[in-house]
C-alpha cells in the first residue's frame, strides 16, 4: 500500500479488465463517466468538508488488483496519535477482501451485510464479486467514505445504515428484513462490551443456512467472541494469513485469522 500520485490511477478500462479476470461472470460496472455525477459530487463535497484527504493505493495480495482508497489525512502537531478507527486501512479488511477476491463466485447474488466497513476496502471486493451488499457502522464518516470508495472502484455503492450494534435500531432491523446469507466483519472487536451484543445481533439477522466471516488480528475481545461462539455450538473453520500491511496501532500480531462461523442449527442440518 502507498500514497502515490494520481497519475498512478489505473484507467477505468484496465481496472475492468482485471475485475473480469477476477470474476468472469460479473456484470460490467459503470464507467467513471457513467457514475451518477451528482451523487459522486454530493459525496465528495460531504467528505471534503471533513478536512484534508489523501489517496492510498492498496494491493490485494495474491491478486493483481489495486484499490484506490480515499481517506482522511490527519496531521498531528503534538506527537503520535491516531485518527478515527474507521479512517485507517486495517490488515484484517485487506485480508478479508483478498479472501473474497480469490473466490468471488461464493458471493455472487448473495444478500451480504458488512459490519464496521471502515473505509470500504472489503466492501469494494464484495461488490466486485456481485454481492447484494448492505454496510452498517456507527460512524456516518465511515459510511460516506465507504460509499465514495466503492463508487470510485466499482461504479456502484452499497446500501448504508447507521447503527451502533450495542443498541441496534428499528431502522437497522427493517433493512435486515428476512436476513443475510453472509455477514462479513473485519477487525470490529476491540472492546469486550461489544462481544455479547454482536453475537445477539448476528444470531438475529443471519438467514437460515447463513454464516459469519470474521477476520481478526488477535485482539483479546475478538478471541473472546470466537471462544464464546464455539462454546455455544457454532462451527468454526479458520485460516491464518500473514499480513503484508503493518497494523496501524502496531500492538497485535501481523497474522490475521479468518473464521467462517456457522450457527449450531446450520451445523445440525448439515449432519
Ligand atoms: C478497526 S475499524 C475496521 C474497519 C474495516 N473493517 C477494516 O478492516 O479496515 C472498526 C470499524 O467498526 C466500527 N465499529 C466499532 N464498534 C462499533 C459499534 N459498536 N457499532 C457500530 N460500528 C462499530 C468502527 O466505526 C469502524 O468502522
Amino acid at each position: 500500500m502507498g500514497e502515490r500520485s494520481p497519475s498512478h490511477l489505473q484507467s477505468r478500462k484496465s481496472l475492468w479488465e482485471r475485475i473480469k479476470r477476477w470474476h468472469p461472470g460479473a456484470s460490467r460496472p459503470a464507467s467513471r463517466d457513467s457514475i451518477c455525477p451528482s451523487r459522486w459530487h454530493e459525496l465528495h463535497a460531504v467528505i471534503q468538508a471533513t478536512g484534508p484527504l489523501r489517496v492510498d493505493y492498496v494491493d490485494l495480495p495474491g491478486t493483481d488488483v489495486t484499490l484506490r482508497i480515499t481517506r482522511p489525512y490527519t496531521v498531528y502537531t503534538d506527537g503520535p496519535k491516531f485518527g478515527p478507527y474507521w479512517g485507517e486501512i486495517w490488515p484484517s479488511g485487506v485480508i478479508l477482501a483478498e479472501v473474497i477476491a480469490r473466490d468471488p463466485h461464493v458471493l455472487l447474488g448473495r444478500r451480504v451485510l458488512e459490519l464496521g466497513p471502515g473505509l470500504g476496502v472489503t466492501a469494494v471486493a464484495a461488490l466486485q464479486a456481485g454481492a447484494d451488499l448492505v454496510v452498517a457502522d456507527a460512524r456516518p464518516g465511515s459510511l460516506d467514505f465507504c460509499a465514495l470508495n466503492t463508487l470510485d472502484n466499482v461504479g456502484i455503492e452499497p446500501k448504508t445504515v447507521c447503527v451502533n450494534w450495542r443498541k441496534p435500531s428499528r431502522e437497522f432491523f427493517a433493512v435486515a428484513g428476512e436476513g443475510f446469507s453472509l455477514v462479513l466483519a473485519a477487525d470490529v472487536l476491540y472492546d469486550y462490551e461489544d462481544v455479547e451484543p454482536l453475537i445477539t445481533l448476528v444470531e438475529r439477522i443471519l438467514a437460515p443456512g447463513g454464516e459469519l466471516w470474521l477476520a481478526e488480528p488477535g485482539r483479546n475481545a475478538a478471541q473472546d467472541l470466537v471462544k464464546t461462539m464455539r462454546k455455544r455450538g457454532w462451527h468454526d473453520e479458520e485460516d491464518a494469513y500473514t499480513s503484508l500491511l503493518p497494523d496501524p496501532h502496531d500492538r497485535v500480531k501481523d497474522v490475521v485469522t479468518v473464521h467462517r462461523l456457522c450457527p449450531p442449527s446450520a451445523t445440525q442440518n448439515q449432519g
